[in-house]
């Protein structure tokens, strides 16, 4: 390997190559017609996931909640919440996409479960220093009669990371942990018990038939001895991307955990797959998380996290080739999830801030929805010609914009309302497909109820409008994902090439790969024959926001 070539590693593995999309059952499709995505909603589309060309799908949680935070607070890890149907209708739904083809990764929430799990209710109804009470992270507080939390943390939503109980006799009591919001108990991962419950969870799924899991807060679990006082450091990304040696994440204890996962699902065949949700501040600490023997992949967040910038994309992948490769794991790529701002709005930010923390009516200067759209499809162009896994979040495949102009009293993540309204929050990622543009609710179902509204001008973006048109963002997707499956581009060796300081380029076998993220076009070889343009444009010469593949041989 000459000393530009770089590779993922190699292995047979499906995830290793795999384009995995994420559903998000709320907002997929609603076959009940209560305005709320289900089970049946998701098979009954199966068949348009298997057209876009998809391998495996990650469904995020769809277990028994209340629903705090959309399903990320889980009531009972071993049913399907009603709201989503049944364990039957999970069933069906995994094998009509297992008779596509398609594999199914669920999300296992780990960190927390809801206030309302029966450990949780029999927690505090216990005495401290109770078995019950073992099982989260229960302490007294602090000051003269413990009125003032245990330490100085500040959750992931907003606010203070401690709740006080009120002890069964009536008595101001103990303040239990809450790296989210209160109706998220943090577990404790040094107790025996919660691990054999886990161990036993995962046996559950895997008994049905998942093909893998993906690992909510995946670099939480563990809290430094002592829990010690940490104030982050200001503007610091609250997931921990951002910074070392913070308390509650990232701690080296996790790693036994997924060691001992790892076990478990080793005992199945088929290549089971873990997938770690860990925000971490470097590639070189992520990679911690995928060594032989713990997660197979883990979400490369600093890749999400690039802005619109040649040498910033150029040394992310690089780095994330070489992190990766060290340990013998392919890299995985992400450009947008059910906690980010879209990336077909978030590419044409103005500032450093790529995350980003929601946009609504009142952001001032919001993005370019043009300059975000040409920008979008150019960073999957590139993304999707990368070695390794990339993961896809539903609807970017239809070009969706952020929901910029959701009304405030629709809004239902908790950060909206743990933060006074400071932080609009991930609203406008998450609202319900458009499937046919004169449908109710644009076909997301037939009644026309819809838990956040769908903005009228996605009519434009519905499924049935880019079925009909060569030139939409569905259409590339299409294009882009056979090719990627007839070349193989997922494995196999990357040779970076140079077109200049604007563009980001590279050879994979024949394929060449470019995008230009400056504002000049840049000259492509003069017999480039192009298998695909991320935007139509005539001759050789790369417009600004735009990629292609090409050969020139
Ligand atoms: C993860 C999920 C996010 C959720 C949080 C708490 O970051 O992706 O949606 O709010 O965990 O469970």
């Amino acid at each position: 390997m000459t000393q530009l070539e770089q590779s993922a590693a190699p292995g047979a593995e499906w995830w290793r190559s795999a384009v995995i999309y994420q559903i998000y059952p709320r907002s997929f499709a609603d076959a009940s017609g209560d305005g709320i995505g289900d089970l049946p909603g998701i098979t009954s589309r199966l068949e348009s996931l298997k057209e876009l060309g998809i391998d495996a799908i990650w469904l995020s949680p769809f277990m028994t909640s209340p629903q705090k935070d959309a399903g990320y607070d889980v009531a009972d890890y071993r049913d399907v919440d009603p709201i989503f149907g049944t364990l039957a209708d999970f069933d069906t739904m995994l094998a009509e996409a297992h008779a596509r083809g398609i594999r199914v990764i669920v999300d296992l929430v780990p960190n927390h479960s809801s206030d309302q799990h029966a450990w949780f209710q029999a927690a505090l109804k216990a005495a401290p220093g109770s078995p019950e009470r073992a099982r989260y992270v229960f302490r007294d507080g602090r000051g003269e009669n413990g009125e003032l939390p245990p330490n100085n943390w500040e959750s992931v939503f907003g606010g203070g990371m401690w709740e006080r109980i009120t002890e069964p006799d009536g008595t101001p009591g103990q303040w239990y942990l809450h790296i989210f919001d209160p109706t998220q108990p943090d577990f404790d991962w040094t107790n025996e018990e919660v691990k054999e419950e886990f161990r036993s969870i995962l046996r559950f799924w895997l008994d049905r038939g998942v093909d893998g899991f993906r690992v909510d807060v995946a670099h939480g679990m563990a809290k430094e001895a002592g829990l010690p006082d940490y104030a982050p450091v200001a503007d610091a990304d609250s997931m921990g991307g951002g910074e070392e040696n913070v308390p509650y994440w990232g701690q080296d204890e996790v790693h036994d955990i997924y060691r001992d996962w790892h076990q478990v699902l080793a005992e199945y065949d088929g290549d089971r797959a873990l997938c770690g949700e860990a925000w971490l501040p470097t590639l070189k600490k992520t990679a911690l998380w995928v060594r032989p023997d713990e997660m197979h992949q883990t979400f490369n967040f600093p890749y999400l996290m690039t802005p619109w910038d040649a040498k910033a994309l150029g040394s992310v992948i690089r780095e994330s080739l070489e992190e990766f490769g060290k340990v013998g794991a392919p890299s995985t790529w992400v450009l947008s999830n059910h906690d980010v701002v879209r990336h077909a709005t978030r590419l044409a930010f103005t500032d450093d801030n790529p995350q980003g923390e929601g946009i609504g009516p009142l952001t001032p200067n919001k993005p370019d929805t043009a300059i975000g759209l040409a920008r979008g499809r150019a960073a999957t162009t590139l993304m999707l010609s990368l070695p390794g896994s990339s993961y896809l979040y539903q609807g970017e495949e239809l070009g969706l914009p952020e929901a910029m102009e959701i009304p405030d009293e629709f809004r239902q993540d908790p950060t909206w309302f743990r933060t006074e309204g400071k932080r609009y929050g991930r609203d406008g990622c998450r609202v319900p497909l458009p499937w046919e543009a004169g449908a109710p609710a644009f076909g997301f179902n037939d009644t026309g109820a819809s838990w956040l509204p769908q903005p009228a001008e996605w009519a434009a973006y519905a499924r049935s409008t880019e079925e009909n048109d060569p030139t939409s963002t569905l259409a590339l997707y299409k294009q882009l994902l056979r090719l990627r499956r007839e070349h193989d581009l997922g494995s196999g060796t990357l040779v970076w090439e140079d077109l200049g300081a604007d563009a980001v380029a590279f050879r994979r076998g024949d394929i060449h790969v470019a995008a230009n993220l400056g504002t000049a076009p840049v000259e492509l070889p003069a017999n480039a024959k192009f298998l695909v343009r991320s935007q139509p444009f005539t001759g050789t010469a790369l417009p600004a926001d735009t990629a292609a593949w090409y050969t020139a041989s």
